[in-house]
């Protein structure tokens, strides 16, 4: 499913960075350039991370 529509990021790809290493917006911002456009999956991509680094 398309998280990021401004840069075509799938949650598969926010999870597979978090999985890689990615703690923090900004990480996830530099590895996959997701909400630098509109900002609206800022949200999304945060709940992704919280629960990712909840598993990790
Ligand atoms: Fe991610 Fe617009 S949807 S920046």
């Amino acid at each position: 499913m398309y998280i990021c529509l401004c840069k075509g990021v799938t949650d598969h790809q926010i999870r597979e960075a978090i999985a890689e290493g990615a703690c923090s917006m900004r990480d996830l911002r530099a590895a996959l350039d997701v909400a630098n456009q509109c900002g609206k999956c800022g949200r999304e991509c945060k709940s992704l991370l919280n629960e990712g680094l909840m598993n990790n």
